[in-house]
């Protein structure tokens, strides 16, 4: 298995101008309400329109406390792996525990997606839960060509984020539940242009099961 060496485990974590979250052990609690925990619902809609199978090597971006990456290790079965990068080294700490207590063998680091310390080329799927909203633009285009980089030719990527519901009730929850100023930003349809950019083809977005998120998926060209 591939292991990063280079950003040094402190707990403040690595410097980024994106938002990291200071994770503790109750945010699973509200996690798991909501359908996200490991093989929760919304955790499976992610994992199956991602197309995650038997085999497949898979990054999840941003993976906070790995509930994703956790449900995407079951569906890439003991032929795949699945590893899980974060700037939040509170997030990694809880997501490696999770990964002890259930016997599973994901890879856990400190990382920053606009600096993947992972070599090119290597990952059939990367995948990412609304993480995109907390960086800055110049930050996601990085983060785009890292994971361009670190894609097989033909490999997938995968995220949802927020978009405002159209349900005028739901909108209004949505915006009283939504506080800090990134996730106010949150532009799922920005997104496809900039993946075009840094060179993705199939370049897809739409609407998810929930009301509250958005999927965009891309690939990158075969040799
Ligand atoms: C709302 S949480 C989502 C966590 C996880 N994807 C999930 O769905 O359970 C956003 C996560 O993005 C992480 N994050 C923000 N900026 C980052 C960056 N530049 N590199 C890596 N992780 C980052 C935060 O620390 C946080 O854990």
């Amino acid at each position: 298995m591939h292991r990063m060496h280079n950003h040094p485990k402190t707990k403040s974590g690595p410097e980024t101008t994106g938002v990291t979250t200071h994770w503790t052990p109750q945010h699973d609690i509200f996690v798991r309400l909501i359908g996200m925990g490991v093989n929760g619902p919304n955790s499976r809609m992610i994992i199956e329109m991602a197309k995650i199978k038997p085999g497949d090597k898979v990054l999840d971006v941003g993976c906070g406390t790995g509930d994703l990456t956790l449900t995407a290790k079951k569906y890439a079965g003991a032929s795949g792996s699945a590893y899980g990068i974060d700037a939040s080294p509170a997030g990694v700490d809880i997501a490696r525990e999770k990964a002890k207590r259930s016997g599973s063998e994901v890879v856990f680091e400190v990382g920053l997606i606009e600096k993947i310390a992972y070599p090119d080329a290597i990952f059939d799927v990367v995948i990412s839960r609304l993480v995109i909203h907390h960086l800055p633009d110049d930050l996601k285009c990085q983060g785009f060509k890292e994971i361009y980089r670190v894609l097989k030719p033909g490999g997938l990527f995968f995220l949802v984020d927020f978009k405002s519901p159209t349900n005028p009730v739901l909108a209004r929850v949505a915006s009283a539940l939504v506080r800090h100023r990134m996730m106010m930003q949150s532009n799922v349809q920005g997104i496809p242009p900039m993946l075009t950019e840094t060179g993705f083809v199939d370049v897809a977005s739409g609407p998810t099961r929930s009301a509250f998120l958005a999927f965009v998926s891309a690939r990158k060209p075969d040799d």
